[in-house]
């Protein structure tokens, strides 16, 4: 039996797949490669020294789903694909509904009819709009979301909720990441966005390797301990451990579950330009701008939840996340390309 990962070539995806392969899975990728590039699954392959079965194929067309599905004893899918960029989704609300929630009831649709009832979806502190209080659990009441690419995870969580509801045959798990950051320890696998960073990370690491002059803040007056945002960043290995951890509970009829994916503590955007500065030796100059439309202050976890049931904790530092994202963008500064 083997685990269809869609949406297995992109960040998470990729570094899911190493983690998979490692823990003895069988795998198969499914990607359209919207967001990425299938040499991602090659350099996953000369991490784990296995070969990853991959469809280049889209989640809204039936037809190939229905192939994979017959072509490959597919047991449960770990649904990454999806389009994610924040801004873009406000630009082009309809790409994303129809990509995100099109795609995933079209997924669904085809797993039902080959009796593949288990799926772990990625979902997002997204969910939680302006927390409702602070470290945020599970308990958190969903927020308002501030942009259609937040709703579509709210709304396909819910869909996915109601599925499992009529039908308990479905086993379940949303998983709420934080702030993913970090890549695989080799360097050959990281975040690779398209054009200019949206996402904190990335772009010290654009601005640290010389291709962005300066980060700009985006403000300094929240009510934080140095006036600047405050998220949980978690490593993408961690996070990618949690999806192995989180089939485990698949596998013992987990029924419907959430769990939060964070570690707990909350870094600032200057506690980030600082600390990559310590762990890299490299400088980040910046300078402070207007706050960002639809930012909040203060977004971090509480994860006690995916301890106790997954048995899985976050374990990788702020150093070695600042230290791996450096070392895949600077070994790799323009992403795949190299
Ligand atoms: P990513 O863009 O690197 O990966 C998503 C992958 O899905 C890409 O490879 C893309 O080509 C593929 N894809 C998109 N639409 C598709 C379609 N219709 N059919 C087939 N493939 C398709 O993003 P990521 O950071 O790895 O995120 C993975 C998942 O986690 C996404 O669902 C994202 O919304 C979610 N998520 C990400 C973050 C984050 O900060 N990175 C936070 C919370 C949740
Ligand atoms: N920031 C800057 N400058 C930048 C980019 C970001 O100051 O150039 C700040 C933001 O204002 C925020 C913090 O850095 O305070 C983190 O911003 P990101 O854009 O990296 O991440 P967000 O918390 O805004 O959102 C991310 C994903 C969402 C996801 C959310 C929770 O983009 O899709 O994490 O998982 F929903």
């Amino acid at each position: 039996m083997a685990i269809l990962v869609t949406g297995g070539a992109g960040f998470i995806g990729s570094h899911t797949v190493v983690e998979l392969q490692n823990a003895g899975y069988d795998v198969v990728v499914m990607d359209n490669l919207a967001n990425s590039s299938e040499k991602s699954l090659k350099r996953v392959e000369a991490i784990t020294g296995k070969p990853v079965k991959f469809y280049k194929a889209d989640i809204l067309d039936r037809e190939a789903l229905e192939e994979i599905f017959a072509n490959e004893q597919i047991d449960s899918c770990i649904h990454f694909a999806g389009l994610k960029a924040v801004g873009e989704s406000v630009q082009k609300p309809w790409e994303y509904y129809n990509n995100n929630i099109a795609g995933t009831l079209t997924l669904v649709d085809v797993m039902r009819k080959h009796n593949c009832k288990n799926i772990i979806f990625s979902s997002s502190a997204t969910v939680y709009g302006d927390p409702a209080f602070i470290p945020i659990t599970e308990e958190c009441p969903k927020g308002q979301c501030t942009n259609p690419y937040g709703w579509t995870k709210s709304m396909l969580e819910q869909i996915l909720c109601d599925m499992q509801k009529a039908d308990k045959e479905w086993n379940v798990i949303l998983l709420r990441y934080f702030n993913p950051i970090g890549a695989h320890k080799s360097g050959t696998i990281g975040e690779n966005p398209n054009g200019i960073p949206n996402n904190l990370m990335p772009y010290v690491t654009q601005v640290a390797v010389g291709k962005l002059k300066e980060l700009g803040v985006f403000g300094d007056d929240y009510d934080t301990h140095d006036g600047t945002g405050v998220r949980d960043y978690i490593h993408v290995v961690d996070l990618a451990i949690g999806h192995v951890k989180a089939l485990k509970k698949i596998e013992e009829n987990a029924g419907f579950k959430v769990y939060n994916l964070g570690t707990g503590q909350g870094y600032s955007v200057l506690d980030i330009v600082k600390n990559f500065e310590a762990a890299t030796g490299v400088k980040v100059p910046y300078v402070i701008k207007e706050r960002r439309a639809g930012d909040i202050a203060t977004c971090y976890s509480d994860a006690t939840k995916a301890k106790e049931e997954l048995g899985w904790v976050a374990e990788r530092g702020i150093k070695e996340m600042c230290e791996d994202s450096w070392r895949w963008q600077s070994n790799n500064p323009n992403g795949f390309e190299d």
